[in-house]
């Protein structure tokens, strides 16, 4: 029997946008394996909606993606003005909300509203948003237990790799430390200064030429996103961290000559996150590692995280983030959720 899950994506910018294409593509792949089918029922960006509550069929996720920024409210006859969740809801009953508004760490709006929304109306919610898990996790999670949804986030940490499903499947280890190169932007970076031998100027230039780095890259190059992650980890393993605890030194201070002379010196600089379970303290730190390090190999875009428990050490290396894995990861989510309550 075929089981039928609505959704809805809160927020339509590049993940929105990768998810709808990965979901024209695989829908009947994943109904054929799994019986489950995907139906994209409503669609949403700052501006306003676009609602059809059978689904959008392939083709229409494809044009809906060649819609400019801020424009599903000109997805005629679909289109509606204006942001209501009550409408959204009210009109196409969704199963599962898909958190995909900016990550906003003062105050973790709309993210945090949407997803308490999503509880209370009995829906399971699948976040790559991190803010709403940095500054409320236990709100949230508690919450979800009570109204008997999931909250699903494995693209918020390496999202390109099943990071956050495995940490949470080590239940009977005791993890001692976490440490890692969770930021994609900064290792690309700090990789160009190595590399092509130029500042960190010269070097940001080059990752926002390429799309890596935001117009405005503070989060990253200051480690604001990679401590947002470890507060998740922290979340996980219970030991819970809030990120202004969190010690951040900016890639921005890294020079030239740093680099050339860590290099002569036989090593390499990187940005390392770090957690010390049992002492509940994190830092993101940039060291001096030696070339033969594991972490050393992990270049450009690449993210690695290696758990160290009291059985054994696990290392997880790939893509950080990007559409198409992130986009992939949000659907891995929403499949084990359809899974899981079928
Ligand atoms: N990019 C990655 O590789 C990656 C990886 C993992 C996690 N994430 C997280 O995933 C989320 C989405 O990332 P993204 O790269 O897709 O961001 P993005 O391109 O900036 O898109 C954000 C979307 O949210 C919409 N939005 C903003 N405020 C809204 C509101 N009040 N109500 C409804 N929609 C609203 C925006 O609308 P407009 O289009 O009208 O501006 C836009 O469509 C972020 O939280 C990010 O941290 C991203």
């Amino acid at each position: 029997m075929i089981k039928r899950i609505k959704i809805v994506v809160i927020g339509f910018g590049s993940i929105g946008r990768a998810l709808a294409k990965v979901i024209a593509l695989k829908r009947k792949t994943i109904n054929n394996k799994y019986g489950i089918l995907i139906d994209v029922v409503g669609v949403v960006d700052s501006k306003g909606m676009a609602l059809k509550a059978d689904g959008f069929d392939e083709y229409e996720l494809l044009k809906l993606c060649e819609v400019p920024r801020s424009g599903v409210n000109l997805f005629k006859p679909y289109a509606y003005q204006g942001v209501d969740l009550d409408v959204l809801y009210n009109s196409t009953q969704p199963d599962v909300h898909i958190e995909l508004t900016p990550s906003e760490y003062s105050s973790g709006e709309p993210g945090i509203s949407n997803i308490i929304y999503a509880i209370n109306r009995g829906v399971h919610v699948v976040t790559a948003n991190k803010a709403p898990l940095v500054l409320k996790y236990r709100e949230i999670m508690s919450s979800a237990l009570s109204k008997g949804v999931e909250i699903r986030f494995r693209a918020t940490v390496l999202g390109g790799t099943p990071f956050i499903d495995t940490l949470m499947s080590l239940r009977s280890h005791d993890i001692e430390r976490i440490e890692g190169i969770l930021n994609a932007t900064s290792n690309f970076i700090l990789t160009e200064m190595h590399e092509k031998l130029v500042d960190f100027n010269e070097a940001l230039r080059m990752a926002q030429a390429l799309g890596v780095a935001e117009a405005n890259p503070t989060l990253d190059v200051d480690g604001v996103d990679a401590a947002a992650k470890m507060v998740i980890i922290s979340n996980i393993l219970e030991k819970p961290l809030k990120i202004e605890e969190i010690y951040r030194e900016s890639i921005s201070r890294v020079t030239l000559r740093d680099i050339i002379d860590a290099v002569r010196q036989g090593y390499i600089i990187k940005s390392i996150t770090f957690f010390d379970v049992r002492g509940g303290k994190a830092s993101i730190k940039i060291v001096k590692i030696p070339k033969s390090d594991l972490f050393a190999q992990i270049n450009g875009i690449m993210n690695g995280v290696r758990i160290r428990s009291d059985a054994t050490e696990i290392v997880f290396i790939g893509r950080g983030g990007g559409g198409i894995e992130t986009a992939h990861s949000i659907l891995d989510d929403v499949i084990s959720i359809a899974l899981h309550y079928s």
